[in-house]
């Protein structure tokens, strides 16, 4: 969910939103006065990037200055020698209100928003909806999509796709913006509407057997499910479960929960089951009282400083006013009931979903798990807000071998680990930095009188341990051999007495990606070291710092990494999310092939690309690598009043300028898309990986 145009969407008004710093370590951490001694005491670098001459520059920076680029641009390889690791020929870039993908593959639109996913579920009319009909219906924006197979074949599997929030000016005709509109417009019903439709979504597909390689609904199938914060009962678990700060009127034990919200990305388990991240739940919750500059007043709230750190209330819905739960004045530790991952068994759909206490609470980007060498899971989370941190979280116990089919059987390793923080030294050096309680400065003393108040206030215990604030962690990927990419979309916000090695770059809007390789190739290390692998935005404008392989070429440098995924063959692939802002880079969002390995590392190509306004989201593979399942989330949004004949914030606007071929019961929605390719096999790979390059 990105979108920094003030003057666009929904979407838009969260990003102005997640705008506002709310870290307020950002001067002088611990942190920053131990990175800075180990900058002192550095030696030149010596790891490969800078042995390549793309990589390291950002070390190089924070040791030498910016002036040091120069430098080393100078000993970047003239060109690429080796093979492209990607075979199929990059699509130009572009604006239109069309999916495309290259020669030689087809996408083919599997679910939309109010598709029928239940046998008695109504055909989907934007002009009749209602909270019954979307608890049977496919949700809103679609951001995670994973699968697992319910077959050896993998021919028939389990689609669980998130629904991370709701734009009522692209789903109710006529309404309009209603965060703008002091939520005027909106109801009850409306309200339970939109309830409804965020939260996940478990369905079955199967290939078609018509030759196509493409894949169908079973709508039929007893596993199909929905998740909603409307009506989904959630227990919760881990050191937290039943704290008093857990307690509400509506659940004295605090043990259980309604309902998820804002579920961005994710993981699956390798146990197969669902990790749903809640992201931006702070926006959810509203108050009605207001100081004397009409902000909330939180004076009266015994939390509020907590509320502080963590935006709350944001006041971007108008649930509070229909469910007290939603609002502060009434019920003021609901919102420390969110923010957790939620684990969901999508084999049983009677299965509980479990909020786990011990992966902390923040923003939760997501969830990608893997393996440590030993067979502790391990699991990668971002905490998707400017100036926030990088997490990981490594379970006590180990994996069983072989793995039990019974998701119970596995839960206590969600239950009892340890949650860590990232502190990225100027020296390249990487430290996890515990968030356990007694140890540190994590004591009562400092506000955190146990376990459970380290978790449900994880950043101000990542604050004390001198964490790096970090340009809005989104994706964070383990390859499981040791190495993680983490996505870092941008941030506007940091000024240049803020930069540091990791996050080189003062207000930058493009991004960049850094590659974390752990201590003896092992996910469960405590120390390791990184690199950025690239700086996003357009490498022929000097004054953007972007640093890519030199041989990328106009369509595939990109800004705003968001979500990734690695495919069977272990080749890496961003989507990105730029906001409102897709219009200062001129191309709509789309799916990136990146090269890691070799002597074309550092090099992107664009392999599909979404309509005008959306982002992409989900990137997700069969295990066979030969299926692609993509989330086009919010098209008609983001920015397209930027796009000549497209002037306007929402497809019910203006029929002058509204969505070509617009058809008032089809307006454009959010839905999945499957790549495959023409006449079978993997995507693209070839034996002799090709290159049109
Ligand atoms: Fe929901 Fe961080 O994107
Ligand atoms: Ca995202």
């Amino acid at each position: 969910m990105t979108g920094p145009d003030p003057t666009g969407n929904k979407a838009e008004a969260f990003e102005a939103e997640d705008d506002l710093p709310r870290n307020p370590n950002l001067t002088q951490t611990l942190g920053h006065v131990i990175a800075a001694r180990h900058a002192q005491a550095a030696s030149q670098p010596t790891r490969r990037g800078l042995l390549q001459g793309l990589l390291g520059v950002s070390v190089i920076q924070g040791l030498l200055g910016s002036s040091a680029l120069a430098q080393t641009a100078a000993i970047r390889p003239a060109a690429a020698r080796q093979p492209s690791r990607f075979a199929f020929d990059e699509l130009p870039w572009g604006n239109d209100a069309h999916h495309h993908v290259p020669a030689g593959y087809r996408a083919d639109i599997l679910l939309r928003w109010g598709d029928p996913i239940t046998a008695g579920a109504p055909d989907f009319d934007v002009t009749n909806q209602s909270a019954k009909a979307q608890l049977q219906q496919f949700g809103y924006n679609n951001d995670y999509i994973g699968f697992t197979p319910l077959n050896a074949e993998a021919s028939r599997g389990l689609l669980c796709v998130n629904h991370e929030y709701t734009n009522e000016e692209m789903m109710f005709p006529g309404l309009g913006r209603q965060d703008r509109a002091g939520f005027s417009g909106m109801t009850r019903d409306l309200v339970e509407i939109e309830m409804a439709a965020h939260g996940g979504t478990v369905v079955e597909i199967s290939r078609r057997h018509d030759g196509s390689g493409g894949w169908q609904v079973q709508r039929d199938s007893p596993l199909n499910r929905r998740i909603t914060p409307l009506d989904t009962a959630m227990t919760l678990d881990g050191p937290a479960v039943g704290h008093p700060r857990l307690q509400t009127p509506e659940d004295p034990s605090g043990r259980s929960v309604i309902g998820t919200l804002n579920n961005c990305a994710g993981g699956m388990t390798p146990w197969g089951t669902w990790l749903m991240a809640e992201e931006n739940f702070h926006g959810y919750f509203c108050s009605d009282r207001r100081d004397a500059t009409g902000a909330p007043d939180l004076s009266d709230q015994p939390e509020a400083r907590q509320m502080a750190r963590y935006g709350i209330p944001g006041g971007w819905y108008a649930w509070g006013q229909y469910f007290d739960r939603f609002n502060i004045d009434k019920s003021p530790n609901e919102a420390n009931r969110f923010g957790w991952v939620v684990e969901v068994d999508p084999r049983d759909p009677l299965s509980t979903p479990v909020k786990h206490t011990a992966l902390g609470r923040f923003s939760h980007e997501g969830a990608e798990t893997c393996l440590s060498a030993e067979g502790h899971l391990v699991i990668y989370m971002g905490d998707d807000a400017r100036f926030e941190y990088l997490y990981k979280y490594v379970s006590h116990d180990t994996l069983s071998d072989p793995i039990s089919q019974d998701p119970a059987a596995h839960r206590h390793l969600l239950q009892d680990g340890t949650l860590y923080v990232a502190r990225f030294d100027a020296d390249a050096s990487l430290t996890w930095l515990p968030l356990t309680h007694g140890t540190g400065p994590l004591t009562a003393q400092n506000g955190f009188a146990s376990q459970a108040d380290v978790l449900i206030d994880a950043r101000l215990a990542a604050d004390a341990l001198g964490a790096t604030p970090m340009d809005r962690p989104e994706d964070a990927q383990p390859r499981g051999d040791g190495v993680a990419y983490v996505m870092l979309t941008n941030n506007s916000r940091r000024n240049a007495d803020q930069v540091d090695a990791a996050n080189p770059r003062a207000k930058s809007r493009f991004g960049h990606i850094i590659e974390i390789t752990e201590q003896a190739g092992d996910h469960a290390a405590t120390r390791g070291t990184w690199e950025i692998l690239v700086q996003c935005g357009d490498p022929k404008i000097a004054e953007v710092g972007a640093l890519w392989h030199p041989t990328i070429s106009d369509s595939g440098w990109f800004a705003a990494p968001d979500n990734c995924t690695f495919d069977a063959e272990g080749r890496l692939w961003v989507a990105t999310d730029q906001g409102g802002r897709w219009s200062k880079t001129g191309k709509s969002d789309g799916l990136y092939a990146l090269e890691t390995e070799g002597d074309r590392r550092g090099e992107a190509r664009l392999f599909f690309r979404c309509p005008v306004g959306a982002e992409l989201c989900g990137p997700c593979f069969t295990p066979g690598g030969d299926s692609l399942f993509l989330a086009v989330q919010h098209p008609g949004t983001d920015g397209t009043k930027a796009l000549k004949g497209f002037e306007r914030a929402s497809t019910f606007d203006d029929p002058a300028t509204r969505w070509p071929d617009f058809d008032p019961q089809m307006p454009p929605r959010p839905s999945v898309v499957v790549i495959t390719k023409l006449g079978g096999g993997k995507i693209a790979s070839s034996p002799d990986a090709a290159t049109t390059q």
